[in-house]
């Protein structure tokens, strides 16, 4: 990587991951719907800032890289697919100087193709307006990035989106803060506002994210309801770690109502546990320079570490023992089912292939469409494929 790429989010390298997976996912997510259904794009950004930005241009905002997301595939989609597609962001600000900020940005970048408006309001009162401002014939993606997590990341205050099936989420989970306050009794109505009144029997041998984060995905399916139909709502989780930590700062909760969704935000969570683990050794070494004066001669390549810290956050092989619970059992693997599993279990999808990769070795189970075993698409999900077990 580049060092100079992570100089504008200097102290705050946290961020440089966060803009990543927003940038990244974003892109795939338009250029999926856009060339399906969807005429129309629409991008809110509800805790826009600017804040802690270090360029006059705001280039290092969520709202300006969106921007620019939106503006590269509004061109490919004409260039490419022939396809006119419009777009609409909502930026909403609570404090009047970033706001002043923020408008004049959005007055110099809207265009006819991309309307860009923004509004000095406080979005936990305006959540009900920012999901009637949504139009049902538009693929709407919202970014809620607060700096705190009190009324703005409660479930119920974000429900009038949740129950939109056009509306896809990242919600930054301030894990740190939240971990912080468990320990506080004159936090407990806000943690239950956040986790339910199970809340005390959850953390009653401490606040594990472990248990508590499958707790907050949960609620905010049961907020959005149809939890058995195929259009329920979808949850997922990347955690965001410290610059210079093992430690996680925040988790980016997605959620979306498509299980094609769930996979791409899976396959970019991939790519972007690549770009944080680099972003972390570029931060080591630059601490390492200060301390010893000197420039490191091996660069700022991560080489081939990087794999062996992808880790499954559950473990992937009893997902499959359950999924074919007993010997002869077959299922036929596809993207739902893909998606599904990943979700129970909150892991990744190379984890869950690398799981049956192991089963298939050690002959419990089988691919039956395919007498190869393959090194990483154990099971072509997007084709659809039948594992059997065997014991
Ligand atoms: C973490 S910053 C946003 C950073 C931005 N998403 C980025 O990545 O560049 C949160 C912003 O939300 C604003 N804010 C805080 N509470 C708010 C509320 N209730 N409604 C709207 N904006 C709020 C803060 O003033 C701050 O500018």
């Amino acid at each position: 990587m580049d060092r100079s790429k992570l100089e504008s989010y200097s102290g705050r390298e946290q961020a440089s991951v966060k803009h990543h997976l927003l940038e990244s996912y974003f892109k795939r997510l338009i250029m999926i719907t856009a060339q399906g259904r969807y005429n129309r794009i629409a991008y809110v950004d509800a805790f826009a800032g600017p804040w802690q930005s270090s360029r006059d241009d705001l280039s290092d905002t969520s709202f300006a890289r969106a921007v620019e997301v939106m503006e590269s595939c509004r061109a490919e989609l004409e260039r490419v697919f022939r396809r006119s597609v419009s777009f609409r962001a909502l930026f909403v600000e609570r404090n009047p100087t970033s706001y002043a900020r923020l408008q004049t940005f959005a007055q110099q970048r809207s265009t006819t193709q991309l309307q860009i408006t923004a509004i000095n309001e406080d979005f936990a009162e305006s959540a009900e307006s920012v999901a009637a401002w949504i139009r049902d014939e538009e693929m709407a993606f919202v970014l809620v990035d607060p700096t705190g997590w009190k009324d703005v990341v409660f479930p119920a205050t974000l429900a009038p989106l949740l129950r939109k099936p056009n509306v896809e989420m990242l919600i930054n989970f301030m894990w740190n803060f939240i971990s912080l306050a468990a320990g506080h009794a004159n936090q407990l109505k806000n943690l239950q506002s956040t986790f339910g009144d199970e809340y005390q029997s959850i953390v009653k041998d401490g606040a594990k994210s472990g248990l508590l984060m499958p707790t907050y995905l949960r609620r905010l399916r049961e907020t959005a309801g149809r939890t058995n139909s195929r259009s329920r709502l979808r949850a997922a989780y990347f955690p965001v770690e410290f610059p210079n930590k093992k430690r996680v700062y925040y988790y980016l909760t997605y959620v979306t109502h498509h299980y094609k969704g769930m996979i791409v935000f899976l396959e970019e969570s991939e790519k972007a546990f690549k770009y944080q683990d680099e972003v972390k050794f570029i931060v080591k070494q630059q601490r390492r320079e200060v301390a010893s004066g000197m420039t490191d001669i091996f660069g700022d390549d991560l080489g081939d570490q990087t794999d062996e810290k992808f880790r499954p956050m559950t473990d992937a092989r009893s997902l499959w023992l359950e999924a074919l619970p007993k010997a002869g059992a077959e299922l036929l693997v596809d993207e739902e089912k893909i998606a599904n599993m990943a979700e129970k279990g909150n892991c990744l999808i190379s984890s869950l292939q690398d799981a049956l990769r192991d089963l298939i070795s050690d002959r419990t189970m089988q691919n039956l469409s395919s007498a190869k075993l393959r090194p990483k698409n154990v099971v072509d999900f997007k084709k659809g494929e039948t594992i059997r077990r065997f014991v």
